[in-house]
């Protein structure tokens, strides 16, 4: 049978999902998982306030469950997330700004060394920039300046040199002032001899906004010799979905695969989640959803048939 993961494998590429531990409980879910997905990223147990809690203690059982999952359906595994203003425990907020960067580079070496050799990826600062493409003024960049980026991406690669090394961010798929602030980071970043690896495109669109520039930014990303992924896709619409948003919908799914598609150094593409039953939209935007390629019950939507066209 066609499925999003043969497409994608049969032109070096992957199709990747997101999971929490609660999906893996819904084996419908998991059925279609497991078939048309080969890369998993976990929805939130690899992130701080899952996996340091408390100063010192960690706790990495979700994650590894997830891992776990991953590996016995033949699926790669994006480590997300590192370093995060978001999902961060309380007790790093307020640490005095002189333990700012000895607890990050212990909680990255810490992770990343329990997880190595078991991840193609590692999402090592995660959301970094304000929409003017200025750094985002987060505990981290309070403590440490703008060094803080280099500092998490020598730490995570002296931890598991293998991971490709990520940033990730959300509103920079297309050509503006917050992807001209990643991409003079990235390039910056490369003179300096810090290992980067990759961009991941967190591609969270509305409805009919897919930048018709994606693929030409995604493409300079590229040219500075670095990966590039689309990370977290979904499309959202003001419910009730009607016929003719699924439309416009496929037609969006259809515009990021080939875009995709068209930049040798994309890698893959992944949706955060598996269908519209999982998805953090409705919960995030209110009156928003049916934001992916299944309803709520695990059945294809256009989307999907327009990807499974586009791969
Ligand atoms: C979301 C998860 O899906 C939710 O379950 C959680 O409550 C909030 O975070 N950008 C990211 C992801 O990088 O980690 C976020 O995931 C969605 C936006």
């Amino acid at each position: 049978a066609t499925t999003l993961r043969g497409l994608a494998e049969a032109q070096n590429r992957y199709f990747g999902t997101a999971l929490t531990d609660g999906n893996l409980n819904n084996s419908t879910l998991t059925n279609v998982a497991g078939a048309q997905f080969d890369m998993v990223t976990p929805g939130n147990e690899m992130k701080w306030d899952t996996t340091e809690p408390s100063n010192g203690g960690y706790n990495f059982g979700p994650g590894d469950q997830i891992v776990t999952w991953a590996k016995s359906h033949n699926d790669r595994v994006r480590g997300h997330n590192l370093v995060w203003h978001s999902q961060l425990p309380g007790w790093v907020s307020s640490l005095p700004s002189n333990q700012v960067q000895g607890a990050m580079e212990a909680h990255i070496t810490t992770e990343a060394t329990h997880y190595k050799g078991q991840l193609y990826a590692w999402d090592v600062v995660n959301e970094p920039f304000n929409e003017d493409g200025s750094l985002r003024q987060d505990v981290f960049f309070n403590a440490m300046g703008t060094g803080y980026i280099a500092d998490a991406l020598r730490t995570a690669h002296a931890a598991d040199p293998n991971a490709k090394l990520y940033l990730n961010d959300y509103n920079i798929e297309g050509q503006n002032a917050k992807s001209n602030g990643m991409y003079n980071l990235a390039q910056s970043l490369l003179a300096q001899g810090v290992p980067l690896n990759g961009i991941g495109f967190e591609s969270h669109f509305i409805l009919g906004q897919v930048p018709s520039s994606m693929q030409a930014n995604m493409q300079r990303f590229a040219d500075l010799g670095l990966d590039v992924a689309v990370t977290e896709l979904d499309d959202r619409i003001t419910l009730p979905a009607s016929s003719a948003n699924l439309q416009q919908q496929a037609a969006d799914y259809a515009a990021v695969v080939k875009d995709c598609l068209a930049v040798s150094r994309c890698v893959g593409v992944s949706q955060w989640g598996v269908g519209d039953a999982d998805s953090w939209i409705p919960g995030t935007f209110p009156g928003q959803g049916a934001a992916t390629m299944y309803d709520q019950n695990y059945q294809p939507k256009p989307a999907y048939n327009a990807t499974v066209t586009a791969l």
